[in-house]
């Protein structure tokens, strides 16, 4: 199969299989965190500002509509929803990896479609691993990087690291040795923000991807989409039963998402991707540390329906995120970063274990 028609297939194949079969990690690490509730608020709900800057942007909410799609027909319509209901509420977006329109041109429009609307904070996206040759293909470069962000008119790059994905997915690169340099080149000229795909980052990356240059870490932890069930059930699909069962064994495997936004605290802002369900999750991550939140799959339902039906859903998570601050007394995201969250077991094992130099 021809390698273009191979990437625009498997996107339309995540999406599908994301949307119908149960692709969820088995535990969701936000129910070990809880914020402290204050009885006497001393704070007007009505007066509560949940706004953030993120890359030197205004945001209404510290969200993001987390990196998804792009690359295929339906692709479009998706992006464009996404697009218009960020823009209505005030929110950042990011679109999935922009390869597909660089092995086929004329999938542009499905990712350019943003350039529509006025979203405050825009993410172009590549995989880490097409940053380096693998088997017979090249290495994006600087250019390259350049494209994707002109492609959608971003104001930073998101380099995402998928090496779980791409070891258990049945056409996955191999390679990675050399990224981290690669990360440096493209970090010296744009700013990037590095990401994970949902098996989180440790602190001795973060350390590294500071080094490295990159402006911000999105830490894509564990406890949300699992990308190892995605490729469960394509190889189930495909008849392919190695790959089903790495899909099997590595459902659960990474760092989960609460524990991550600590660990890979460098000084650096931090998105927490990774399971957020709630406005009250992306409270207890901004509780933890992070900057802002980032949510996919709950995204990805409405914006097959409607612009509206994401608008409605934005608003219900910022009702959430403003009930939060409410009750744990703080009218702004600084406030609330000061807030105290208990952390209970296996989220606080993981905070132990990975802060041990
Ligand atoms: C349909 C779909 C496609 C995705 N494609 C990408 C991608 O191209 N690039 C990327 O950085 N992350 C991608 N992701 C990962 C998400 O950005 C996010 O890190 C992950 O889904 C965890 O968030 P969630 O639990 O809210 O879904 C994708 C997620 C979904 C649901």
């Amino acid at each position: 199969m021809a390698e273009p028609y191979r990437t625009e297939q498997r996107k339309a194949e995540h999406v599908d299989i994301i949307l119908q079969e149960n692709v969820s990690a088995e535990y969701n690490f936000w129910n070990d965190v809880k914020l402290v509730h204050q009885a006497l608020p001393e704070v007007d709900l009505d007066a509560i500002d949940t706004s953030v800057r993120l890359f030197g942007k205004k945001l209404e909410a510290p969200l993001v509509i987390s990196s998804m799609t792009g690359g295929f027909e339906m692709g479009k319509e998706i992006n464009a929803n996404l697009a218009r209901a960020a823009s209505e509420v005030g929110v950042a977006m990011g679109v999935g990896s922009q390869r597909a329109a660089f092995e086929k041109p004329e999938l542009e429009s499905t990712y350019a479609v943003v350039r529509d609307y006025d979203v405050p904070l825009r993410f172009a996206n590549l995989g880490a691993p097409q940053l380096v040759p693998q088997a017979s293909k090249r290495a994006y470069g600087l250019a390259d990087a350049k494209r994707a962000m002109d492609m959608i008119d971003a104001d930073a790059l998101i380099v995402h690291l998928n090496f779980l994905q791409e070891v258990v997915q049945p056409e996955g690169d191999r390679r990675a040795k050399g990224i981290l340099a690669a990360i440096r080149t493209i970090a010296s000229k744009v700013p990037v923000m590095a990401k994970e795909t949902g098996a989180g980052i440790s602190r001795e990356v973060a350390v590294a991807l500071k080094k490295a240059g990159v402006k911000a870490i999105d830490v894509g932890g564990l406890g949300g989409t699992s990308f190892s069930a995605v490729e469960y059930y394509r190889a189930k699909k495909e008849v392919s039963s190695l790959k089903e069962r790495l899909g099997a064994t590595f459902w659960n495997w990474g760092i989960p998402t609460p524990a991550s936004i600590i660990l890979a605290n460098v000084g650096l802002p931090i998105v927490a991707t990774g399971g957020v369900r709630s406005g009250l999750d992306v409270a207890k991550a901004i509780a933890l540390g992070a900057t802002a939140a980032g949510m996919a799959k709950p995204m990805l339902e409405p914006a097959k329906l409607s612009a509206e039906a994401v608008v409605a859903e934005l608003r219900a998570v910022i009702e959430e995120l403003k009930a939060a601050m409410f009750l744990s007394g703080a009218s702004s995201i600084d406030e609330l970063h000061e807030r105290h969250a208990v952390v209970s077991r296996p989220t606080s094992d993981w905070i132990e274990l990975g802060s041990e130099d």
